[in-house]
Protein backbone atom coordinates (compact mmCIF):
# COMPACT_ATOMS: atom_id res chain seq x y z
CA UNK A 1 0.00 0.00 0.00
CA UNK A 2 0.56 3.91 0.18
CA UNK A 3 1.65 4.19 -3.49
CA UNK A 4 0.08 7.42 -4.92
CA UNK A 5 2.38 9.78 -4.02
CA UNK A 6 -0.53 12.26 -4.88
CA UNK A 7 -1.30 15.16 -2.37
CA UNK A 8 -4.92 13.82 -1.35
CA UNK A 9 -6.95 11.72 -1.31
CA UNK A 10 -4.08 9.44 -0.07
CA UNK A 11 -3.83 6.01 0.31
CA UNK A 12 -5.47 4.40 3.62
CA UNK A 13 -4.41 1.67 5.30
CA UNK A 14 -6.40 -1.73 5.50
CA UNK A 15 -6.46 -1.13 9.38
CA UNK A 16 -8.22 2.33 8.98
CA UNK A 17 -10.84 0.78 5.84
CA UNK A 18 -11.51 -1.73 8.54
CA UNK A 19 -12.50 0.40 11.74
CA UNK A 20 -15.01 2.60 9.49
CA UNK A 21 -16.75 -1.08 9.57
CA UNK A 22 -18.78 -0.91 12.77
CA UNK A 23 -22.07 -1.47 13.31
CA UNK A 24 -24.08 2.52 13.12
CA UNK A 25 -24.83 3.91 16.98
CA UNK A 26 -27.72 6.21 17.33
CA UNK A 27 -25.26 9.52 17.58
CA UNK A 28 -27.18 10.66 20.43
CA UNK A 29 -26.42 7.68 22.72
CA UNK A 30 -23.56 7.48 25.50
CA UNK A 31 -21.50 4.98 23.71
CA UNK A 32 -21.05 7.13 20.53
CA UNK A 33 -20.88 10.33 22.89
CA UNK A 34 -17.73 8.76 23.95
CA UNK A 35 -15.70 8.11 21.04
CA UNK A 36 -16.71 11.38 19.36
CA UNK A 37 -14.84 12.93 22.51
CA UNK A 38 -12.26 10.53 22.57
CA UNK A 39 -11.20 11.76 19.09
CA UNK A 40 -11.75 15.00 19.62
CA UNK A 41 -9.94 15.31 22.68
CA UNK A 42 -6.87 12.97 21.14
CA UNK A 43 -6.65 15.39 18.48
CA UNK A 44 -5.61 18.34 20.73
CA UNK A 45 -2.49 16.59 20.95
CA UNK A 46 -1.80 17.21 16.91
CA UNK A 47 -2.70 20.53 17.14
CA UNK A 48 -0.84 21.22 20.18
CA UNK A 49 -3.86 23.06 21.62
CA UNK A 50 -5.77 23.29 24.60
CA UNK A 51 -8.62 24.87 23.17
CA UNK A 52 -11.48 22.51 21.38
CA UNK A 53 -11.34 20.50 18.22
CA UNK A 54 -14.39 20.92 16.22
CA UNK A 55 -15.34 17.81 13.97
CA UNK A 56 -17.00 18.56 10.81
CA UNK A 57 -18.54 16.62 8.64
CA UNK A 58 -17.32 18.23 5.68
CA UNK A 59 -14.41 18.58 3.63
CA UNK A 60 -11.34 21.06 4.76
CA UNK A 61 -13.50 23.99 2.29
CA UNK A 62 -16.49 23.90 4.43
CA UNK A 63 -14.18 25.02 7.46
CA UNK A 64 -12.58 27.69 5.26
CA UNK A 65 -16.21 28.71 4.96
CA UNK A 66 -17.14 28.45 8.39
CA UNK A 67 -13.76 30.42 9.50
CA UNK A 68 -15.24 33.29 7.10
CA UNK A 69 -18.71 32.58 7.96
CA UNK A 70 -18.38 32.98 11.76
CA UNK A 71 -14.83 35.29 12.50
CA UNK A 72 -15.47 38.15 9.62
CA UNK A 73 -18.48 40.86 10.27
CA UNK A 74 -16.45 44.10 8.34
CA UNK A 75 -13.06 43.16 6.58
CA UNK A 76 -10.51 40.13 6.06
CA UNK A 77 -6.97 40.19 4.28
CA UNK A 78 -6.17 36.93 2.81
CA UNK A 79 -2.94 36.29 1.48
CA UNK A 80 -2.22 35.05 -0.88
CA UNK A 81 0.50 32.38 -2.72
CA UNK A 82 -1.22 30.23 -4.05
CA UNK A 83 -4.46 28.21 -5.97
CA UNK A 84 -5.90 27.34 -2.28
CA UNK A 85 -5.13 30.43 -0.43
CA UNK A 86 -6.81 31.64 -3.84
CA UNK A 87 -10.08 29.80 -2.75
CA UNK A 88 -10.00 31.02 0.38
CA UNK A 89 -10.10 34.51 -0.83
CA UNK A 90 -13.01 33.63 -2.92
CA UNK A 91 -14.63 31.95 -0.27
CA UNK A 92 -14.54 35.33 1.59
CA UNK A 93 -15.86 36.78 -1.68
CA UNK A 94 -18.94 34.78 -2.22
CA UNK A 95 -20.21 35.47 1.91
CA UNK A 96 -20.62 38.98 0.93
CA UNK A 97 -17.11 39.95 3.17
CA UNK A 98 -15.16 42.83 2.34
CA UNK A 99 -11.35 40.76 1.52
CA UNK A 100 -8.17 42.25 0.65
CA UNK A 101 -5.98 39.97 -0.98
CA UNK A 102 -1.91 40.49 -0.26
CA UNK A 103 -0.41 38.87 -3.40
CA UNK A 104 2.66 37.12 -3.19
CA UNK A 105 4.43 35.48 -6.29
CA UNK A 106 3.16 31.82 -6.07
CA UNK A 107 7.40 30.89 -5.62
CA UNK A 108 7.50 33.22 -2.80
CA UNK A 109 6.50 32.55 0.85
CA UNK A 110 4.35 35.18 2.77
CA UNK A 111 6.10 37.61 4.08
CA UNK A 112 5.68 38.78 7.86
CA UNK A 113 6.88 42.41 7.31
CA UNK A 114 4.10 42.80 3.88
CA UNK A 115 1.10 41.10 6.23
CA UNK A 116 2.39 43.42 9.26
CA UNK A 117 2.31 46.53 7.35
CA UNK A 118 -1.29 45.49 5.59
CA UNK A 119 -2.64 44.99 8.61
CA UNK A 120 -1.28 48.24 10.55
CA UNK A 121 -3.84 50.47 8.64
CA UNK A 122 -6.29 48.19 7.16
CA UNK A 123 -8.64 47.34 9.67
CA UNK A 124 -9.12 44.11 9.45
CA UNK A 125 -10.49 41.61 11.85
CA UNK A 126 -9.06 38.78 10.83
CA UNK A 127 -6.48 37.29 8.22
CA UNK A 128 -6.19 34.15 6.32
CA UNK A 129 -2.79 32.10 5.41
CA UNK A 130 -2.45 28.18 3.90
CA UNK A 131 0.51 27.11 5.99
CA UNK A 132 1.33 24.24 3.07
CA UNK A 133 0.19 25.31 -0.36
CA UNK A 134 -0.79 22.42 -1.94
CA UNK A 135 -0.23 23.82 -5.30
CA UNK A 136 3.31 24.52 -5.06
CA UNK A 137 4.84 22.86 -2.34
CA UNK A 138 5.38 25.67 0.09
CA UNK A 139 5.55 25.61 3.47
CA UNK A 140 4.56 29.50 4.64
CA UNK A 141 5.97 31.05 7.85
CA UNK A 142 3.02 30.61 9.85
CA UNK A 143 4.29 31.24 12.95
CA UNK A 144 6.46 34.63 12.22
CA UNK A 145 3.26 35.98 10.23
CA UNK A 146 1.41 35.62 13.51
CA UNK A 147 4.10 37.39 15.51
CA UNK A 148 4.59 39.79 13.43
CA UNK A 149 1.07 40.88 13.13
CA UNK A 150 0.71 40.59 16.89
CA UNK A 151 3.20 42.99 17.46
CA UNK A 152 1.30 45.68 15.45
CA UNK A 153 -2.84 44.71 15.75
CA UNK A 154 -2.44 42.27 18.32
CA UNK A 155 -6.54 41.63 18.13
CA UNK A 156 -6.52 40.16 14.52
CA UNK A 157 -7.81 36.50 14.29
CA UNK A 158 -5.37 34.24 12.80
CA UNK A 159 -6.90 31.96 10.50
CA UNK A 160 -4.70 28.87 9.15
CA UNK A 161 -5.57 26.52 6.60
CA UNK A 162 -3.14 23.69 7.19
CA UNK A 163 -5.38 20.71 4.94
CA UNK A 164 -2.30 18.88 3.69
CA UNK A 165 0.00 19.14 6.50
CA UNK A 166 -1.13 19.08 10.07
CA UNK A 167 0.31 15.52 11.50
CA UNK A 168 2.54 15.68 9.04
CA UNK A 169 4.60 18.76 10.12
CA UNK A 170 4.30 20.36 13.74
CA UNK A 171 2.39 23.36 14.04
CA UNK A 172 2.03 25.02 17.63
CA UNK A 173 -1.84 26.48 17.57
CA UNK A 174 -1.35 27.65 21.20
CA UNK A 175 1.80 28.87 21.52
CA UNK A 176 2.30 30.64 17.77
CA UNK A 177 -1.33 32.29 19.01
CA UNK A 178 -3.44 30.91 16.17
CA UNK A 179 -7.08 31.81 16.45
CA UNK A 180 -8.14 28.77 13.82
CA UNK A 181 -6.38 26.25 12.55
CA UNK A 182 -8.30 23.85 10.21
CA UNK A 183 -7.29 20.61 8.15
CA UNK A 184 -9.09 17.72 5.97
CA UNK A 185 -9.16 13.77 7.01
CA UNK A 186 -7.79 12.81 3.70
CA UNK A 187 -4.46 14.59 3.29
CA UNK A 188 -1.50 14.19 5.76
CA UNK A 189 -3.90 12.16 8.63
CA UNK A 190 -4.72 9.37 5.96
CA UNK A 191 -8.16 8.82 6.26
CA UNK A 192 -10.83 8.55 3.58
CA UNK A 193 -11.95 11.94 2.72
CA UNK A 194 -15.43 13.81 4.23
CA UNK A 195 -13.84 14.70 7.38
CA UNK A 196 -12.46 18.13 8.28
CA UNK A 197 -11.32 19.11 11.96
CA UNK A 198 -10.69 22.65 13.44
CA UNK A 199 -8.81 24.03 16.29
CA UNK A 200 -10.77 27.03 17.23
CA UNK A 201 -9.30 29.64 20.38
CA UNK A 202 -11.54 31.07 22.80
CA UNK A 203 -10.86 34.81 21.48
CA UNK A 204 -12.49 32.97 18.11
CA UNK A 205 -15.59 32.06 19.90
CA UNK A 206 -16.28 35.33 21.65
CA UNK A 207 -15.69 36.90 18.13
CA UNK A 208 -18.37 34.61 16.74
CA UNK A 209 -20.84 35.81 19.46
CA UNK A 210 -20.31 39.34 17.65
CA UNK A 211 -20.81 38.03 14.24
CA UNK A 212 -24.14 37.93 12.37
CA UNK A 213 -25.16 35.88 9.72
CA UNK A 214 -23.19 33.16 10.68
CA UNK A 215 -25.47 30.68 8.90
CA UNK A 216 -26.79 27.07 10.43
CA UNK A 217 -24.52 24.06 9.58
CA UNK A 218 -21.30 26.23 9.45
CA UNK A 219 -22.12 27.89 12.93
CA UNK A 220 -19.17 27.32 15.23
CA UNK A 221 -20.58 28.58 18.23
CA UNK A 222 -23.55 25.36 17.93
CA UNK A 223 -20.68 23.02 16.89
CA UNK A 224 -19.33 24.16 20.13
CA UNK A 225 -22.50 23.98 22.30
CA UNK A 226 -23.07 20.55 21.36
CA UNK A 227 -19.35 19.60 21.38
CA UNK A 228 -19.40 20.14 25.11
CA UNK A 229 -22.00 17.47 24.94
CA UNK A 230 -19.80 15.59 23.15
CA UNK A 231 -22.26 15.28 20.27
CA UNK A 232 -22.42 17.89 16.92
CA UNK A 233 -25.65 19.72 15.98
CA UNK A 234 -26.15 17.12 12.75
CA UNK A 235 -25.93 13.96 12.43
CA UNK A 236 -21.56 12.86 12.57
CA UNK A 237 -19.99 11.31 9.70
CA UNK A 238 -19.91 8.29 11.88
CA UNK A 239 -17.55 5.82 10.11
CA UNK A 240 -15.12 8.61 9.51
CA UNK A 241 -15.35 9.37 13.35
CA UNK A 242 -14.62 5.82 14.10
CA UNK A 243 -11.45 5.48 11.51
CA UNK A 244 -10.11 8.96 13.32
CA UNK A 245 -10.52 7.39 16.66
CA UNK A 246 -8.02 4.74 15.65
CA UNK A 247 -5.97 6.78 13.82
CA UNK A 248 -5.16 8.94 15.95
CA UNK A 249 -4.38 5.82 18.09
CA UNK A 250 -1.62 4.68 15.31
CA UNK A 251 -0.31 8.05 15.11
CA UNK A 252 0.07 9.04 18.77
CA UNK A 253 1.99 5.35 18.82
CA UNK A 254 4.11 6.44 16.32
CA UNK A 255 5.21 9.42 17.96
CA UNK A 256 4.58 13.15 16.75
CA UNK A 257 8.02 14.09 16.84
CA UNK A 258 9.10 10.54 14.91
CA UNK A 259 6.13 11.34 12.86
CA UNK A 260 7.40 14.87 11.59
CA UNK A 261 10.78 13.61 11.37
CA UNK A 262 9.97 10.82 9.02
CA UNK A 263 7.67 13.53 7.03
CA UNK A 264 10.88 16.24 6.63
CA UNK A 265 13.44 13.13 6.21
CA UNK A 266 11.28 12.15 2.90
CA UNK A 267 11.25 15.84 1.71
CA UNK A 268 14.80 16.09 1.99
CA UNK A 269 15.22 12.40 0.39
CA UNK A 270 12.85 13.78 -2.62
CA UNK A 271 15.14 17.21 -3.10
CA UNK A 272 18.09 15.33 -2.81
CA UNK A 273 17.08 12.44 -5.79
CA UNK A 274 15.59 15.72 -7.74
CA UNK A 275 19.27 17.75 -7.47
CA UNK A 276 20.52 14.05 -8.52
CA UNK A 277 18.36 14.27 -11.43
CA UNK A 278 19.22 18.04 -12.47
CA UNK A 279 16.09 18.81 -11.53
CA UNK A 280 15.44 22.19 -9.11
CA UNK A 281 12.58 22.54 -6.27
CA UNK A 282 9.61 25.16 -7.26
CA UNK A 283 9.42 26.10 -3.95
CA UNK A 284 12.87 27.90 -2.73
CA UNK A 285 15.04 26.40 -0.09
CA UNK A 286 13.94 27.25 3.81
CA UNK A 287 10.40 27.13 2.58
CA UNK A 288 9.80 23.64 1.50
CA UNK A 289 7.01 21.39 2.34
CA UNK A 290 7.49 18.32 4.22
CA UNK A 291 4.33 16.88 2.69
CA UNK A 292 4.25 17.75 -0.65
CA UNK A 293 7.53 18.34 -3.11
CA UNK A 294 6.84 20.44 -6.33
CA UNK A 295 9.80 19.29 -8.56
CA UNK A 296 10.40 22.25 -11.97
CA UNK A 297 9.94 20.10 -15.02
CA UNK A 298 13.42 21.13 -16.32
CA UNK A 299 13.49 17.89 -18.55
CA UNK A 300 10.68 18.29 -20.62
CA UNK A 301 9.36 14.87 -18.79
CA UNK A 302 5.55 13.97 -20.51
CA UNK A 303 4.16 13.70 -17.46
CA UNK A 304 1.18 11.91 -18.51
CA UNK A 305 3.57 9.48 -20.07
CA UNK A 306 5.53 8.92 -16.98
CA UNK A 307 2.51 8.64 -14.47
CA UNK A 308 0.98 5.89 -17.18
CA UNK A 309 4.56 3.91 -17.01
CA UNK A 310 4.44 4.12 -13.31
CA UNK A 311 0.68 2.74 -12.97
CA UNK A 312 1.62 -0.28 -14.64
CA UNK A 313 3.80 -0.49 -11.49
CA UNK A 314 0.76 0.47 -9.20
CA UNK A 315 2.54 4.06 -7.96
CA UNK A 316 1.20 7.25 -9.17
CA UNK A 317 2.49 10.61 -9.11
CA UNK A 318 0.80 14.49 -9.35
CA UNK A 319 1.01 16.63 -12.02
CA UNK A 320 2.01 20.39 -11.01
CA UNK A 321 -1.55 22.17 -9.93
CA UNK A 322 -2.99 24.55 -12.24
CA UNK A 323 -1.02 27.21 -14.44
CA UNK A 324 1.69 24.86 -12.91
CA UNK A 325 0.52 21.67 -15.38
CA UNK A 326 3.16 20.03 -16.70
CA UNK A 327 6.04 22.69 -15.69
CA UNK A 328 6.23 21.06 -12.68
CA UNK A 329 5.00 18.28 -11.00
CA UNK A 330 4.61 16.95 -7.30
CA UNK A 331 5.87 13.59 -5.62
CA UNK A 332 3.60 13.89 -1.88
CA UNK A 333 5.02 11.97 0.96
CA UNK A 334 2.34 12.39 3.28
CA UNK A 335 0.31 10.22 5.47
CA UNK A 336 1.19 6.37 5.40
CA UNK A 337 4.47 7.11 2.58
CA UNK A 338 7.82 5.29 4.18
CA UNK A 339 10.99 5.91 2.77
CA UNK A 340 10.96 2.39 0.98
CA UNK A 341 7.96 3.51 -1.27
CA UNK A 342 10.04 6.44 -1.89
CA UNK A 343 12.83 4.29 -3.21
CA UNK A 344 10.69 1.84 -4.83
CA UNK A 345 8.98 5.03 -6.63
CA UNK A 346 12.58 6.56 -7.55
CA UNK A 347 13.75 3.30 -8.74
CA UNK A 348 10.94 3.32 -11.02
CA UNK A 349 11.58 6.62 -12.21
CA UNK A 350 14.88 6.09 -13.00
CA UNK A 351 14.14 3.06 -15.36
CA UNK A 352 11.44 5.61 -16.86
CA UNK A 353 14.06 8.22 -17.18
CA UNK A 354 16.61 5.78 -19.01
CA UNK A 355 14.21 4.48 -21.71
C1 LIG B 1 -4.09 23.61 1.12
C2 LIG B 1 -5.46 23.17 0.79
N1 LIG B 1 -6.51 23.87 1.25
C3 LIG B 1 -7.77 23.52 0.99
C4 LIG B 1 -8.05 22.42 0.22
C5 LIG B 1 -9.46 22.01 0.01
O1 LIG B 1 -9.70 20.95 0.86
P1 LIG B 1 -10.96 19.98 0.67
O2 LIG B 1 -10.79 19.37 -0.68
O3 LIG B 1 -10.82 19.02 1.81
O4 LIG B 1 -12.17 20.83 0.75
C6 LIG B 1 -7.01 21.64 -0.28
C7 LIG B 1 -7.29 20.47 -1.13
O5 LIG B 1 -6.44 19.94 -1.80
C8 LIG B 1 -5.68 22.03 0.00
O6 LIG B 1 -4.66 21.31 -0.45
Amino acid sequence: MSRMFVPGPVDVDDEILQAQVQPMLPHRSVEFEEIFRRASEKAQQLFFTQHRVLLSASSGTGLQEAAIRNFVDKKVLACVNGAFADRWYEVAVSNGKKVEKLVFEWDQPVDPQRVAAAVKTGGFEALTIVHNETSTGLQNPVKEVAEAVRAVVPDTLILVDAVSSLSGAKIETDAWGLDMVLTSSQKALALPPGLALAAVSDRALDKAKTVENRGWYFDLLRMEKHRLKDSSPATPAMSLIFALDYQLDRILAEGLANRFARHSAMAKRVQAWADAHDLSMYAPEGYRSQTVTTIKNERGIDISDLNAFLKQRGMRIANGYGPLKNITFRIAHMGEIQMDDLEELFAAMEEYLKR
